[in-house]
């Protein structure tokens, strides 16, 4: 059965003065079966992406977050039709049951992201090289800093304006026009930090439909960008060395639509791995890509966890005793910088100290305090946090305040002694689909109370 969503299939977005909580009562040893649902980061950009399709794009596995609410939305505002099918269309979709997402784009002449929506996800940027690209034209909100720190967008345009594209400022609007047809080059796309992953996207979208070939080198290698190139190339598009610091993109006129499976979340397989490590857990991560998760895997059996794959299966042990590790947050294939907080959380426990070095967004720290408050000894030293491990985490009332640094807390609250209630946990609901009754399933007394 298809249901209409229409613009607006708002499943979760926090409506004012809606702040849930979690109320957690830690100590219970986490053992069964998660199932792993689509991936926010590749599913955000790769719904931008469809803008440039023509005829109707049927996207399966896109989780139900709220991220993905304000992308439909912005999405919506720009003229696309989205479609949500209720049923869920195999058993990979996991405990979600998330039916298809049709897309398709009926009115062209829209080319604005405004600040309402910007604000609240920055994800929303990837439709400027598809505006441009299709429409000529974009006017997309600057995107102000964020929880995790300054978030520039320059790259983006830099290698936008490389391939012809013109842009000015006006009221707090990044506007982008181009004339004619967008050409292809040869260009550098790495910044101060290294690779940009929505920069990358972004560029890699517009070259797609320009004229001649583009070579992105610099080119971020995350699986996120190599999904939304595997998406493009069924569409028509023609890419090549995606998944490798350096892309050839040969422009085609048009992309049509295509059917397309979203690629498993591997923060969110990342973050229960560890919520089995720190609570002395045996559970089995279902539909995941392991692989994706080399980096992690190598710290956290460094650490002391148990880790085993099995027909697309990984099975996460621990025996509760952790030892200390030096972690350094890099671009794929290394540590992820959306792993951090979490692993910091598990450090909590190691016996003896860890470094954790924040190489990607230097001040993306802001569970430091609240894991402290729970009975953590953690040292900030600029970039870098020395964790003195303790034998016990303690519960307390605190507060979520981004995403990852949220799933940090919920980890730290499943390992302590007695209650924690974490405020404003919209945070999570941003990028993990149904975290309570996912952890719930697998043994941990976590419950959500809703703001009245
Ligand atoms: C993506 O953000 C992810 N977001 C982030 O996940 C993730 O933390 C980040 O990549 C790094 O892996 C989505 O996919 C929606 P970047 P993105 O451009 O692409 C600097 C989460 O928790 N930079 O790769 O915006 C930047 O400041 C989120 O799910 C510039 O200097 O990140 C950073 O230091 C949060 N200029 C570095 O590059 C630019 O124009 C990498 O950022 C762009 C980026």
């Amino acid at each position: 059965m298809r249901r209409f969503v229409g613009k607006l299939t708002v499943v979760s977005e926090p409506k004012d003065g809606r702040m849930d909580s979690f109320l957690i009562r830690g100590g219970n040893r986490l053992k069964g079966t998660i199932e792993i649902s689509g991936s926010k980061n590749s599913a955000l950009p790769i719904l931008a992406a469809c803008l440039m399709a023509e005829g109707k794009t049927v996207l399966k596995g896109v989780p139900r977050l709220s991220d993905i609410d304000s992308m439909v939305k912005l999405l919506g505002e720009m003229g696309c039709h989205l479609y949500r099918h209720e049923a869920a269309d195999s058993m990979f979709d996991g405990p979600a049951l998330n039916g298809p997402l049709d897309f398709e784009v009926t009115d062209e002449k829209k080319c604005e992201a405004r600040y309402d929506i910007v604000k609240t996800m920055r994800a929303s940027i990837c439709v400027l090289g598809p505006l441009l690209a299709k429409r000529g034209k974009a006017i997309v909100s600057i995107p102000g800093g964020c929880a995790i720190g300054d978030r520039p967008v320059d790259l983006h345009v830099r290698g936008l304006q490389k391939l012809g594209a013109e842009f000015h400022t006006e009221g707090g609007n990044i506007v982008g026009e181009v004339r004619g047809r967008l050409k292809g080059c040869r260009m550098y796309l790495g910044g101060a930090q290294g690779p940009t992953v929505l920069g990358t996207i972004n560029v890699m979208c517009a070259a797609a439909l320009a004229e001649g070939e583009t070579v992105l080198v610099g080119a971020a290698c995350e699986p996120e960008v190599s999904d939304c190139a595997d998406m493009l190339n069924k569409m028509g598009a023609k890419i090549k060395g995606h998944g490798t610091p350096e892309m050839r993109i040969e422009g085609v006129e048009k992309l049509t639509a295509c059917e397309h499976r979203i690629i498993p979340d591997r923060i969110e397989c990342g973050t229960f791995m560890i919520a089995a490590a720190i609570t002395n857990g045996e559970v089995q991560l279902k539909h995941c890509n392991m692989d994706h998760l080399i980096a992690v895997t190598d710290r956290l059996e460094e650490v002391g966890v148990h880790i085993s794959r099995e027909n697309g299966t990984i099975n996460v042990s621990s025996s509760r005793r952790l030892s200390p590790v030096e972690m350094t947050t890099q671009p794929y294939p290394g540590f992820p910088t959306d792993l951090q907080a979490q692993l910091m959380a598990l450090l909590t426990l190691a016996d003896g100290m860890s470094v954790i070095t924040e190489r990607i967004f230097p001040d993306r720290f802001l569970h430091v305090g609240e894991l402290n408050r729970m009975g953590a000894k953690i040292r900030k030293e600029g970039a870098t946090a020395v964790i003195q491990g303790v034998t016990q985490l303690f519960g307390a009332p605190i507060m979520a305040s981004d995403l990852r640094a949220s799933a940090a807390l919920v980890l730290a609250a499943l390992a302590a002694k007695g209650e924690t209630k974490i405020d404003r946990v919209y945070h999570i609901d941003r990028g993990y689909e149904k975290i309570e009754q996912k952890l719930a399933a697998v043994g941990a007394n976590i419950e959500r109370v809703k703001d009245r």
